[in-house]
């Protein structure tokens, strides 16, 4: 089928069965043109908690899904894909996290939204890279081991009164992306602006002009008064970039920020979602338990 016509079957099946398809702004320009809410980590947990349709398919990696399922335990929620995976949070072992907390009994564990649910039922709250600065700030006690990303508890850590325990971890797509790297584009473009996702490595996060999750970054084009940006993140973005800010030009470093998990939900696999009812998310009931009340604990703070 080609393209046009498969993202009209999948809009007739959607309405027809009364199913929300969410989507990262890491999907597809495709997937994400068929999609009833495109956002980021948070934003996506938000709309999944609060949505009326009885089916979520959610167009993103197997951790967002899940925290579709567990927030909205009654509801069907669907991922098109179950092998999309992030690599980031195949980075955190539950059985290391509880070894690490044993190391540290006096810590309060954050963990990025970037983690499976067995990592999060281990954990005190959670966060995402919207709100990590403010849930760590807000959190009680005055050590906290976060994890896995070591780019983005370092980027806080540095403004921080707390003693923060950065796991080993990074999003290798981020790592990436070097400062040189940058400033290659950088060279033929001056007048552009670097903005940057705190996943990205220091060299890069304290140089560029300005860091944020990926809805902060669509939001800082919108509102500045800049013509040419810079993009620390991956390609996908650009698309509601260019969607909300029109005219505007939209730089990406090279080799292309590019995760390749995200990319595995196609419209041909959406498409064959709805048809058949696939692949429905399951998260063990006592593991949901737990990581919902660390969800929980992020909204509150
Ligand atoms: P956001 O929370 O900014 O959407 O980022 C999620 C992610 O996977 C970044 O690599
Ligand atoms: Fe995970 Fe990195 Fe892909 Fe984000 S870009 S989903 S952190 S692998």
């Amino acid at each position: 089928m080609d393209k046009t016509v498969l993202q009209q079957e999948i809009i007739k099946l959607k309405r027809n069965q009364g199913v929300i398809i969410l989507a990262h702004y890491y999907q597809r320009p495709e997937v994400q043109d068929i999609a009833d809410f495109v956002g980021d980590s948070l934003e996506l947990s938000r709309k999944a908690a609060q949505t009326e349709e009885e089916t979520i398919l959610f167009c993103g990696v197997t951790f967002m899904a899940e925290i579709a399922k567990i927030l909205s335990p009654q509801k069907k929620v669907l991922i098109p894909y179950p092998l999309a995976g992030c690599l980031l949070a195949d980075m955190a072992e539950p059985r290391e996290v509880m070894e690490t907390k044993k190391d540290h009994p006096s810590a309060k564990v954050v963990a990025y939204v970037n983690t499976y649910a067995q990592v999060k039922a281990l954990s005190d709250t959670i966060c995402t890279s919207a709100n990590a600065r403010k849930v760590m700030e807000k959190m009680e006690g005055e050590e906290i081991l976060f994890l896995p990303d070591k780019n983005l508890g370092a980027y806080h850590a540095k403004t921080l009164n707390k003693k923060v325990v950065l796991w080993n971890g990074h999003c290798p797509v981020h790592q990436r992306i070097t400062w040189e790297s940058i400033e290659r584009v950088k060279k033929d473009h001056p007048q552009a602006l670097i903005i940057v996702h705190p996943e990205c490595p220091p060299e890069v996060t304290e140089k560029a002009d300005f860091v944020g999750s990926t809805s902060q970054l669509v939001r800082f084009v919108q509102d500045s008064p800049a013509q040419s940006f810079i993009v620390g993140t991956e390609d996908g973005t650009l698309h509601q970039m260019k969607k909300k800010s029109p005219g505007k030009t939209f730089l990406l470093p090279f080799p292309l920020p590019l995760c390749d998990q995200m990319k595995m939900i196609t419209l041909e696999r959406v498409y064959r979602s709805l048809k058949e009812g696939i692949y429905p998310v399951e998260v063990e009931e006592e593991i949901a338990m737990k990581a919902e009340k660390a969800i929980t604990r992020m909204f509150e703070l």
